[in-house]
């Protein structure tokens, strides 16, 4: 294996894969209905990564010192191969820990082809337990029942599952009590987002965000609660546990306190680009380099100088950046998967 270091000295440990662009929810914060309409142009099929041409960049990485992959989307679970491909990354390439975040609402029915494929863990996307503001922040209407369904399945396939909640300040900030209740019974880690400025058509605004450490306050003045350490170096999500017993939750704080410092991230679209940091507009082109012919040797030393080139963070300078006014487009968080 070949260790590369970027700019900053960060290594390259964890691939995020975007498996498709598409997905049957319309978050306001992420696919706007009004943007993603009808008529926009997702990704058409030869222009999608195969299960071989995918494969083949995957052992590149992996050789580069990748050792956690996700799968993501848009919606992940809309693509078929993807359990054939956990098999493959599990079996063939045998990176430790791979992971899938998905929105829920198809997991009941594939979690235990999930499980069987050898997938280790699911992030699973839930912003609300009240219908309405799910029904509104999903853009579909579409009630919290059968995401529901589906993380209870995924946890009777035996999945360690964790929930992600993004917050928004006026839209689902009353949701974040009774969403740690009902977690806290189930022992299940939520993590609190802060909303972020992904993509170019979610409107941000910075008196959305509300601080992750707001959060802590309300919650610890109800439940008593203590830091722990991160599970691993570059973790994203600062860790509480409840004093009570009760299981934990995760802060991810990517607005108030950036973590680019510890950045191991790579992210993979599904058309095969490679971006070096969530922001990034433009990605680097691994797949047409490969459907000319290039050599896995060829891959390799691509992916290597990408990556020893890398200074982005993003997210240390984008209070300058917008005092600045120094506003960029970015890649949509449904084409690069968060
Ligand atoms: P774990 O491996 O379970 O800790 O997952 P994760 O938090 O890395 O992945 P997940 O897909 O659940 O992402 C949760 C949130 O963290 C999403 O909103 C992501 O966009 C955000 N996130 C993950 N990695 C980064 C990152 O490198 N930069 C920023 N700004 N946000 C990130
Ligand atoms: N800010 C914060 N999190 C976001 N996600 C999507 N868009 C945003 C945003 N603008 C989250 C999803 C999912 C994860 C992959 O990214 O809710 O949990
Ligand atoms: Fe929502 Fe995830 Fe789909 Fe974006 S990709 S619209 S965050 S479910
Ligand atoms: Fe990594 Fe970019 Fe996120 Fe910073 S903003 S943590 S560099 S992906």
């Amino acid at each position: 294996m070949t260790d590369i270091r970027d700019q900053l000295s960060r290594p390259l440990r964890d691939l995020r894969i975007s498996v498709t662009d598409r997905c049957n929810f319309r978050c306001t914060y992420c696919m706007p209905a009004e943007i993603f309409g009808p008529g926009h142009a997702f990704l058409k099929d030869p222009q999608l990564m195969s299960f071989a041409e995918l494969t083949r960049i995957l052992r590149a990485f992996v050789s580069l010192g990748v050792e956690k992959i996700r799968l993501t989307g848009g919606e992940p679970l809309l693509r078929a191969d993807v359990p054939e491909l956990i098999r493959f990354i599990k079996t063939e390439l045998r990176v430790p820990d791979v992971a899938l975040t998905t929105n829920g609402w198809l997991l009941e029915k594939h979690a235990p082809a999930l499980r069987s494929a050898g997938l280790d863990r699911l992030n699973v996307s839930l912003d609300s337990l009240d219908p309405k503001t799910f029904g509104r922040m999903n853009g579909q209407g579409f009630s919290p029942e059968r995401v529901i369904r589906g993380i209870d399945a995924a946890t009777a396939a035996g999945f360690p599952v964790k929930l992600n909640m993004v917050v928004q300040r006026g839209v689902n900030d009353h949701d974040i009590v009774p969403l740690a209740d009902w977690a806290r019974q189930r022992r299940l880690t939520l993590r609190f987002i802060e909303f972020m400025d992904a993509g170019n058509h979610n409107a941000w605004q910075r008196s959305e965000v509300i601080p992750a450490q707001e959060i802590v306050d309300t919650l610890s003045a109800r439940w008593p609660l203590a830091p722990v350490g991160p599970a691993y170096r570059g973790e994203v999500a600062a860790r509480y546990r409840y004093l009570d017993g009760s299981g934990e939750i995760g802060l991810i704080s990517a607005v108030t306190e950036p973590f680019c410092r510890d950045c191991n991230r790579a992210r993979l679209s599904a058309d095969g680009k490679l971006h070096t940091c969530l922001f990034t507009a433009l990605g680097h082109d691994l797949l047409s380099p490969l459907r000319t012919g290039a050599t896995d040797e060829q891959l390799h030393d691509r992916i290597a100088r990408i990556w020893g080139a890398r200074t982005d963070r993003y997210s240390d300078e984008r209070a300058e950046r917008l005092a600045r006014g120094d506003l960029v487009p970015k890649a949509e968080m449904s084409y690069l998967g968060g």
